[in-house]
């Protein structure tokens, strides 16, 4: 196989173009390869996939598709700041309900939302494997646990800018 040239500008195009590149058998690295542009961008935007598709070659009709069964992936910009707060059960049981509803009142947006300035997105994911920290947020890869709804404060405070 010949290897192509980028015709993308962005540095993360060109850096997806040379993860794609390191797989012999394309197609079967669909979902690494989705995984890999979702880190690099934050979201996958409909450019990114039709670039995957044509860098698989595979039908962006099978992209939007994978894009849409698995929950992990999202088509929506994304905030810098991630955070994600646990609903399992230790953490339900522990007050995670408040934990999220100070999020949302500082950050005036919804579970599932983005701030306007992409700084903050707000989500909740089911048992993490710390219930001993119960209630359990993360924010980026970080673990914050035993929290009260004040310590939301504290949070955004060292997680800004
Ligand atoms: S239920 Fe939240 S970490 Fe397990």
């Amino acid at each position: 196989m010949v290897a192509e040239q980028c015709r993308c500008e962005s540095e993360e195009f060109k850096e997806l173009d040379a993860y794609i590149a390191q797989f012999r058998d394309k197609k079967s690295s669909l979902i690494k390869v989705l995984y890999e542009a979702q880190r690099l961008f934050g979201f996958l935007s409909e450019k990114a996939m039709l670039f995957i598709a044509d860098r698989l070659d595979v039908p962006a009709a099978k992209i939007f598709g994978v894009v849409s069964f698995y929950s992990y992936f999202t088509t929506t910009p994304k905030g810098r700041h991630q955070i994600k707060c646990c609903m399992g059960t230790a953490c339900f049981v522990r007050g995670s309900e408040k934990i999220i509803a100070a999020f949302e009142e500082k950050l005036k947006i919804k579970r599932g939302e983005t701030t306007t300035d992409l700084e903050y997105s707000l989500d909740s994911l089911r048992c993490v494997g710390a219930c001993g920290l119960a209630p359990v947020v993360l924010v980026n890869d970080q673990v914050f646990g035993k929290l009260e709804a004040p310590d939301v404060d504290t949070i955004l405070a060292n997680n800004k800018g």
